[in-house]
Parts: structure tokens; C-alpha cells; sequence
């Protein structure tokens, strides 16, 4: 039994969607959530901005003596190097682990910098040799998703992106951005024939599954904290939605 915290990180809202499946599965652990709201987003800077900015919150979730961290940010997950999922606790990234055995054409959603690791389409195009796979970078979108921009300019920037990338004709769609679960419904809004597919729970289990067998499942409720780098207060009706009363919290990276 380890009743320490979680540490979940993200550059924003976002990985509260991967924070709420950890929620519903496993409610006796811990959380401590750090979103970067201060340099959201990470999907349109460089490669050394976003490695450096990640370093930086996985030093203060370590400071915060966390059991495991959850990087529940594709971003993140795909653009650091190994050296980030070294030391003495697991260091988890997104699956991509989602069930697409029935896809004809798979459409994965997320930011132009983890699409320019092209990793999503390696692994899709290797898991199922048979099927299509259309990588549609969503040009700003995880930026008017976290300033929660209307539906009428949310709507348009994924328009945009299908029509760009060619990509009406998908059946299959995978968020492969934490932050674009938190705009499902119009997501089904625009293409009411196609299952989207969210990698939060595989990425859960894996985590959890590490826990399990090393015997540290916390075995009493324990805290859950939020922290941002920017307007906690802008996150609280979101964090309160999922989590009941709780109260967000300023947090400060040191180093970037
Ligand atoms: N939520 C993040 C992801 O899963 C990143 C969004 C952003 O900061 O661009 O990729």
C-alpha cells in the first residue's frame, strides 16, 4: 500500500480528462494535478520549449512526493526523451492502445506537435496493416478549448483541420489530444457517423496496473489537488464538475 499521491501533468484542462477516468476508476488515490495553463499550448511550440517546460513540472510533482506521474498530454508524452521516464518512480505516458479493429479509416485528432512525431500513425499503420490512417493536426484548437472559446469558433477550427487534411470520409476518430475529449459533443456534432475512440482509460491501466503489482494501491481516500500556472480560478468549474467542491490552486514552475 502506497497512500501517496498521483501526479498527473498537462499543459492545461486537457489532462483533467485522463484525472476524471482515474477518478472513476480508482477513487481512493490521490491526485496531484498540475496544468500548465501559463505556456498552454504546447502543441505549437518547439520540441526544446515543450521538453524544457515538462522537466520543469515533473521536477514540482516530484517535489510534491508523488507515487507515480501520469503525463496526460500526448504532447508531452511523445515529444520528451527517455530520460524523462527515468528515476525511482514510474513515469507513465498516453497510450494509444484504443480498440480500431472495426475502422475502416482512422482519423487522429491531436496537436501539429505530436503529429510531427508521426508516432500515432507508425503504431496504427503496424497494429492494422489493413486499414487507412489520416493525421489531421488541429491548428490552435487546444488553445480555444482552455480559454474555452465559443462553440461557433471551436467547431470551425476542427472544420478547418477535416477540410485540410482531406478527412470528412474517416469512420474512426482517435483524441489523441487530452484536452479534445472535453469537446466530444461537438466532435459528434460534425461527424455523427464516426466512433471516437479516447486513450484515457488504456493509459489509466497501465499506470494503475504498475501500482498493482508493485502492492501500492492506496488503501483509504486520500487528498486531491489542483494546481495551474495561470487563473486556477479559470479551471475550478470544471475541476468542481468532476470532483466536487475542491478548491484550485497557483503553482509555480522553477527552472524554465
Ligand atoms: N493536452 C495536450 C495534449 O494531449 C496538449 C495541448 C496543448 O497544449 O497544445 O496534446
Amino acid at each position: 500500500m502506497d497512500n501517496r499521491p498521483i501526479g498527473i501533468m498537462d499543459s492545461g484542462i486537457g489532462g483533467l480528462t485522463v484525472a476524471k477516468v482515474l477518478h472513476e476508476q480508482y477513487p481512493l488515490e490521490g491526485i496531484c494535478f498540475l496544468g500548465d495553463s501559463l505556456r498552454n499550448p504546447y502543441g505549437e511550440k518547439t520540441q526544446e520549449d515543450i521538453v524544457r517546460y515538462s522537466f520543469a513540472i515533473r521536477d514540482f510533482l516530484l517535489r510534491q512526493n508523488v507515487k507515480m506521474i501520469l503525463i496526460a498530454c500526448n504532447t508531452i508524452s511523445f515529444n520528451v526523451p527517455p530520460s524523462f521516464f527515468a528515476g525511482d518512480i514510474p513515469v507513465v505516458k498516453m497510450s494509444m492502445d484504443v480498440p480500431a479493429e472495426n475502422a475502416g479509416k482512422i482519423g487522429i485528432f491531436a496537436t501539429p506537435a505530436t503529429i510531427g512525431t508521426h508516432v500515432h500513425k507508425e503504431y496504427f499503420r503496424k497494429k492494422y496493416p489493413d486499414k487507412a490512417v489520416a493525421e489531421i493536426p488541429c491548428e490552435g484548437l487546444a488553445a480555444a478549448i482552455e480559454r474555452n472559446e465559443g462553440e461557433n469558433v471551436i467547431s470551425a477550427l476542427v472544420e478547418k483541420a477535416l477540410k485540410e487534411y482531406h478527412a470528412f470520409d474517416i469512420d474512426t476518430g482517435v483524441w489523441a489530444c487530452t484536452h479534445y475529449p472535453l469537446i466530444g459533443d461537438i466532435f459528434r456534432r460534425l461527424l455523427p457517423k464516426v466512433s471516437f475512440l479516447n486513450p484515457a482509460l488504456p493509459t489509466v491501466e497501465q499506470g494503475m496496473e504498475i501500482l498493482r503489482s508493485q502492492d501500492r494501491l492506496a488503501d483509504r481516500a486520500q487528498e486531491k489537488r489542483f494546481y495551474f500556472t495561470a487563473d486556477p480560478e479559470h479551471a475550478e468549474p470544471i475541476v468542481e464538475k468532476i470532483f466536487g467542491r475542491v478548491k484550485t490552486e497557483k503553482a509555480e514552475l522553477t527552472g524554465v
